[in-house]
């Protein structure tokens, strides 16, 4: 179904606009595979082996600029975030080797899969609670937010499990979130920068305060390791320390998040898919992984040549900075044969590239892939006839990586 969901003409290509982008994605492909964008100053990749090519080749495309803003602060933002005592850096998608592969060796050694697999128990608790949230403001059959209710909190809540953090405090961090979401990856005018700066400044000092803590009293938890291995001789400094949780604090739920949300749109569009996840639940975890190629959060990532290069038989100059649109690459019908399909079956659905690919490879996909395969799971039985509220239309964030929803409004029909 909904193969393709609208027609954007090329050449007004905004690559904020994630409403209605594939169209666009898939005339790149065939016409203009790799092409520079004038407007944002980005040379813009769209098939699956040149991205592919570029995340491999990190020698020659860093990540330097995977975290830079898109539109440079403002002069009063930056006030803002230097009275305020903000410095900080990516923890680890705009590092690069040596000090990346130094730091991400002692984040791997917190974030195993046994880590995870231990709070399986909680991630059902936390789904089922929020479901009971959602049963309980969809019972007069009135249309509801499942954005609002469910795919938004949820990741938090089970990310803050793992960092020791108190669930009071998800509401907070959620905000922190969103302002580090927008700061980075959207256009956001003077104006809009104001608050965002505010919530740079404190979601730094939170990031300061939770660790001046966990050296007090260490816990059984993410920021607690990390100080653990580094008293025991990690090469890790204080302000890396930082910069991991300032990433993971902002990784580990907002891009759960969003995939929670859109997957829900695209099995709503694609009944026969919801239809046999509830006949058939084995079929859940390959369905997740096609969600994740067909309707991923992470749409576009960065990075930069650090020499002149020639990719897809395209010349690249030294210093070009490339846009790589995933989001387009896991349609390319030469990897993926009837791309803008959903098809839960596809056997190589897998290959993706909405983790990323090569050393940057996302450290938390076990875990995303767990709280998606619970999520689907308890929806389609409890709700196995939810459907969209008539009318309703999906509406996304300006952004140029994040493909966030404004909402996500069901109904939740007769109950199992
Ligand atoms: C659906 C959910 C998620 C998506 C789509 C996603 C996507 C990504 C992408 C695109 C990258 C960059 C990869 C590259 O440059 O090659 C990345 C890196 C990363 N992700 Fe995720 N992620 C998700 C969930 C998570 C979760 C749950 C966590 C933590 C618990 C996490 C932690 C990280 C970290 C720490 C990195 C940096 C790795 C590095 O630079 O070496 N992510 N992720």
């Amino acid at each position: 179904m909904n193969a393709i969901d609208g027609i954007q003409p090329a050449g007004s290509f905004d690559p904020f606009d994630l409403n209605k982008p594939h169209a666009q994605w898939k005339q790149f492909r065939e016409e203009s595979p790799i092409f520079y964008h004038e407007p944002s100053g980005y040379w813009v990749a769209s098939r699956y082996d040149d991205i592919k090519q570029i995340f491999d080749d990190w020698k020659c495309f860093s990540s330097e600029n995977a975290q830079k803003p898109m539109r440079p602060m403002s002069e009063a933002g930056r006030k803002i975030l230097k009275d305020g005592g903000f410095t900080a850096y990516s923890g680890l998608t705009a590092r690069v080797p040596p000090d990346h592969t130094r730091i991400r060796k002692v984040a791997q050694s917190c974030f195993g899969p046994r880590r995870f697999k231990s709070i399986e128990p909680q991630i059902e608790a936390i789904v089922k609670t929020h479901l009971d949230k959602l049963e309980e403001a969809g019972r007069d059959g009135k249309p509801v937010n499942f954005w609002e209710i469910v795919a938004f909190p949820v990741p938090a809540y089970v990310l803050f499990t793992l960092m020791g953090i108190p669930d009071a405090d998800v509401p907070k961090i959620k905000q922190y979130g969103m302002s580090r979401g927008k700061m980075t990856w959207s256009d956001l005018s003077d104006e809009e920068m104001i608050p965002v700066a505010h919530d740079m400044v404190a979601y730094w000092k939170y990031i300061h305060d939770l660790l001046d803590m966990r050296r007090a009293n260490p816990g059984d938890d993410f920021p607690s390791d990390l100080l653990r291995l580094q008293s025991e001789g990690a090469e890790i400094e204080d302000e890396e320390i930082a910069g991991v949780l300032y990433s993971t604090l902002f990784a580990g739920h907002e891009t759960t998040s969003t995939f929670m949300g859109n997957y829900v749109l695209a099995m709503m569009d694609n009944r026969d898919a919801w239809d046999a996840i509830k006949a058939n639940d084995k079929l859940i975890p390959n369905a997740v992984e096609e969600m994740l190629r067909y309707m991923p959060s992470v749409v576009g990532w960065r990075r930069k040549a650090r020499y002149a290069t020639t990719v897809g038989g395209v010349d690249l100059p030294e210093g070009a900075e490339v846009l790589m649109i995933t989001g387009s690459a896991n349609r390319d019908e030469s990897q993926f044969p009837d791309g803008e399909k959903l098809d839960i079956t596809r056997d190589n659905a897998r290959t993706h590239l909405s983790f990323g690919y090569g050393i940057h490879y996302c450290l938390g996909f076990q875990l995303a892939k767990m709280e998606a395969t619970i999520l689907l799971r308890q929806l389609s039985q409890r709700f196995p006839n939810l459907r969209l509220a008539p009318g309703f239309e999906a509406h996304y964030h300006r952004n140029i990586t994040f493909r966030v929803p404004t909402s996500v409004m069901v109904e939740l029909g007769d109950p199992a």
